[in-house]
């Protein structure tokens, strides 16, 4: 099954491309399902559905044309279901003042709830196969990132923090009632977050693989939009995916009289030239601005003739993953590709295994293949959108020989 997740600054015209996108694919052929990842869904409004939408299959995929499903997943129906027990944990474990301060940290970016219903979701198609095609119709990118950091954040959860959780617990929970305020997880908490874990296993890999999945960012050819474009293209870097088309939308048309839309168009031009050298060689698409509102089938269809013009739009434009280990003589180089980063803004620390980098508000643990364990990281270098870190034996490895 194919993945492509549609992503951008909130308005761009992330649901009207990805809804579009369905179409197009659906006419050639494609079983497709348009599944949107945003708590404010407008994917059924984008088909003009509103009133269809409303009867008790809400939540469920649904038909809307030969080959084409969408679906709007009810996030507080899939809470309600599955996962109470664990939010609720959690929720209450932050509540407590006293934790350990790493511990805090750590849980605070444990999986949002809502993004872990959507990735659900993703998994069980992709096992089953039901479809060829899936098209996520993202939340504005903040969002967005963190329904992609969820995967191996979770994973790091259960490989570096539950076991040993659960396995003190089991020593220490008589006693533990008795000395602590703290709230102690019970058995079943740990039984629900691992049967979660099992439903989620594998969806990291499928994300993170560009011939499965790959990132399509939505824009306008405008500065303050094109700038959390950029910020976007990177952060996604991060995390592993890989951004292979940037959209930008609503371009007025050529050659326009009225010195007004002349003025705008002429900036639109200039963002647009700047937005193909910035994301060389990720190639950039554009959609015409339409002469009015993008609703209902006969419109989408057109606005996808017009993007995919001559392109399948299931194919993958890019496929080198943005991270990636090389053997060197005498040593090995990680290299992540982080498109306009500067030196100042990364941080690097390595912990139990991982390489964290730490960029802004983002945090990525890039797990150390075992190969290089015993290794350490001796020299880190920012260049040209690209950081490279060189692994060698450190000088007490290179001793003992
Ligand atoms: N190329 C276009 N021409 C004309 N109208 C457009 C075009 N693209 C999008 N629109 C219109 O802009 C509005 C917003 O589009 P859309 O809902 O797709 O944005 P979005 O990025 O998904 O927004 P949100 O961040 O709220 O999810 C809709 O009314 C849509 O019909
Ligand atoms: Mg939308």
């Amino acid at each position: 099954m194919r993945i492509l997740l549609y992503t951008g600054k909130g308005g761009v015209g992330k649901t009207t491309v990805a809804a579009a996108t369905g179409l197009t694919l659906a006419a050639r052929g494609l079983r497709t399902l348009v599944l949107s990842v945003d708590a404010a869904h407008s994917l059924a409004d984008a088909f003009d559905l509103d009133g269809r939408l409303a009867d008790k299959r809400r939540g469920a995929p649904m038909s809307v044309a030969e080959n084409l499903w969408i679906q709007e997943v009810d996030v507080t129906e899939e809470i309600g279901r599955h996962w109470q027990d664990i939010s609720g944990y959690v929720a209450t474990l932050l509540a407590v003042t006293g934790i350990e301060e790493v511990l805090a940290e750590e849980l605070a970016v444990f999986p949002g709830m809502e993004e872990v219903s959507a990735l659900l979701y993703v998994n069980r198609y992709a096992r089953e196969g039901a479809y060829d095609v899936l098209i996520l119709d993202c939340a504005p990118t903040g969002e967005s990132l963190r329904f992609v950091s969820l995967p191996p954040t979770l994973d790091w959860y259960m490989k570096k923090l539950f076991r040993v959780e659960r396995s003190l617990l089991k020593v220490a929970r008589p006693m533990a009632e008795r000395v602590t305020s703290l709230p102690i997880p019970s058995e079943r908490y740990f039984d629900n977050v691992k049967e979660l874990a099992g439903k989620l296993d594998g969806v990291d890999a499928l994300l993170k693989d560009p011939a499965t999945t790959t990132v399509r960012l939505v824009t306008n050819a405008e500065k303050i939009v094109l700038r959390e474009t950029q910020r976007a293209f990177m952060y996604f870097g991060l995390y592993g995916l890989t951004v292979d088309a940037v959209i930008v939308n609503r371009l007025l048309p050529q050659g326009l009289a009225d010195p007004f839309f002349g003025k705008w168009r002429r900036t639109q031009d200039r963002f647009l030239s700047e937005a193909r050298g910035y994301f060389d060689p990720v190639p950039i698409w554009t959609v015409p601005l339409e002469d009015d509102q993008v609703v209902g089938a006969a419109g989408l269809a057109k606005l996808g003739a017009a993007l995919y013009a001559g392109l399948d739009p299931a194919a993958s434009f890019r496929t080198t993953p943005p991270y990636r280990f090389q053997k060197k003589p005498g040593h090995y180089v990680l290299t992540l590709d982080l498109p306009f980063v500067q030196k100042e803004d990364v941080e690097l620390a390595v912990a139990s295994g991982d390489l964290i980098v730490t960029i802004g508000n983002f945090r990525h643990h890039v797990p150390i293949p075992r190969t290089l364990s015993g290794l350490v990281p001796t020299k880190a270098r920012v260049e040209a959108g690209r950081l490279t870190v060189r692994f060698e034996r450190g000088a007490a490895e290179a001793e003992r020989g």
